[in-house]
């Protein structure tokens, strides 16, 4: 095998295209009489039947709608009435719409049969789900996920490339604790939420303590992150909030929890320990169903259950080392920002990133170099584009796709160590993660697909400029078991 052996498997990723049907479809201009238009069989009996799972739903679906509720809210304010309106099941208690939006870490797409969920199942049975699961976006990394999920930007244009990295301008460094408002780009929900003086509330989210616009992390509405709060006291908080006068109850609240990807690293997705974290995370689901139903509310609620990544066993026979490339160049560690999955390199700037790359191509496919052929390397505005990772100074300028399950390090400490990782190309099918949803918005009894795409200008990534790309928050949901555009 060659390089080829590094291309992702042939899962059907779209490569947005702006100028293609579906594009066409959910364009901004599409008002009600183009969507019907569209619902014609002739014209939907593909987008209906392939699965359009395409990476703008990774940019935040959960965004979309979180948006489209406080959109309904401005909506109705504004007098305007839009088919969202009409086709959404009545509030029954709440006064207005309450979307929660949980994070269940590292959740691999098919966790969910691991083990009865009989709640979350709930929630899909009476409700809907992304069928053959979300695609989050490259890197399938925790930060940059959740945040894409909170924004509906791609990462270069958010800003958070990674989980940790290096600003090559100012040379400080980002780390998962960085709260400066300098590194995260883009409007966030809870942003959006403030700007329009509306609450917003959140139990941990990247991002969420960062000051953004008139969101300063509210005491009472934002918790600071500390991993140690049981996830049942989160789900309890979140509850509370139900508890508060009508108004006051916030239209969008998150709730996070670390579990299984935390197992996941450690023993891989396939072990006992990933079966009971499903359970315990199913039985949070529950516990926060019962809460809900106890005052009255759950079928008020829209709830948007999703992950950020996948997972994949790695063990330790699966490694590239750097140091084995050294006949054809040497790759020094300073100039290694990230080894593995996302592999970063930056040269000093008298060297030549092509040169680098030419090199280390040359030495992994010359069958000397073991699992060789297991990396290939790019300068990044070489990557595939549909991996929409270049346009950033924040990303190196070397970026290494490895296979599915494999490592790169510097040099063999022969390690023997056998786990779990992600971060890997968003096209491996283990990087999926579940995207759920359950309330007066969404079809009940569903088992239809849903196609939701976020933004048209997701179409246009790699042409537009970060500035321009944040327009994006105007997004369009497209729902393709009853044709229909929403514009907001
Ligand atoms: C599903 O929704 C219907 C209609 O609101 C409701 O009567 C039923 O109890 C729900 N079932 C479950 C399991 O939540
Ligand atoms: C984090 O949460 C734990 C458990 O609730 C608590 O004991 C601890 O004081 C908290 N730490 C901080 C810094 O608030």
């Amino acid at each position: 095998m060659g390089i080829d052996a590094v291309k992702p498997s042939p899962v059907p990723i779209k490569e947005e295209n702006s100028s293609n049907q579906s594009t066409s479809l959910l364009s901004f201009d599409t008002d009600i009489s183009t969507a019907t238009t569209a619902a014609e069989p002739s014209t939907t009996t593909v987008l209906l039947f392939s699965l359009l799972l395409s990476t703008c739903i990774a940019l935040s679906a959960a965004v979309a709608f979180a948006i489209l509720f406080f959109s309904s809210i401005r909506s109705t304010n504004h007098h305007h009435t839009s088919t969202a309106i009409q086709i959404a099941r009545p509030l029954t208690k709440l006064t207005h719409p309450v979307v929660i939006l949980i994070s269940s870490d590292g959740f691999r797409f098919g966790y969910q049969f691991k083990t009865p969920t009989p709640n979350i199942h709930r929630l899909i049975n009476n409700g809907t789900e992304a069928e053959t699961g979300l695609i989050p976006v490259y890197p399938t990394l925790t930060f940059p996920n959740h945040y894409s999920i909170a924004t509906g930007l791609y990462p270069a244009y958010h800003g958070i490339i990674n989980n940790k990295f290096i600003d090559p301008i100012a040379g400080d460094s980002f780390t998962m604790a960085s709260h400066e408002p300098k590194w995260w780009l883009g409007e966030p929900i809870w942003e959006t939420i403030a700007n329009h003086g509306l609450k917003a509330a959140t139990y941990f989210w990247p991002g969420s303590e960062v000051k953004k616009g008139l969101w300063d992390c509210p005491v009472n509405y934002c918790a600071p992150y500390n991993e140690s709060v049981p996830f049942e006291e989160r789900v309890d908080t979140v509850l509370n909030y139900f508890d508060l006068p009508n108004p006051d109850i916030p239209i969008f609240m998150t709730l996070y929890f670390e579990d299984p990807d935390h197992q996941g690293h450690q023993v891989g997705p396939d072990d006992p320990q990933i079966t009971e974290a499903i359970s315990h995370i199913d039985a949070l689901i529950g516990r926060l169903i019962k809460g809900l139903e106890k005052r009255g509310v759950f079928e008020d609620v829209t709830i948007i259950m999703v992950g950020d990544h996948g997972m994949v066993g790695t063990c330790d026979q699966k490694v590239i080392f750097l140091d084995d490339l050294s006949s054809w160049i040497n790759i020094p560690t300073q100039w290694v920002k990230d080894y593995t999955p996302v592999l970063s390199i930056r040269p000093p700037s008298d060297q030549s990133p092509s040169e680098i790359v030419a090199k280390m191509n040359q030495g992994l496919s010359s069958g000397k170099v073991k699992n060789g052929d297991k990396l290939k390397v790019y300068l990044k505005e070489d990557l595939p584009k549909r991996l929409h990772y270049w346009d950033s100074d924040r990303i190196p300028p070397i970026i290494g796709l490895v296979a599915e399950g494999f490592k790169i390090e510097q040099k063999d400490l022969e390690s023997k160590e056998c786990g779990g990782s992600h971060g890997y190309d968003n096209a491996f099918f283990s990087m999926r993660t579940i995207f759920i949803g359950h309330g007066p918005r969404f079809p009940r009894g569903s088992f239809q697909q849903w196609v939701i795409i976020i933004c048209k200008e997701c179409a246009f990534a790699s042409s537009l400029t970060p500035f321009l790309y944040q327009e994006m928050h105007k997004p369009i949901i497209n729902l393709l078991d009853v044709p229909r555009t929403i514009e907001f």
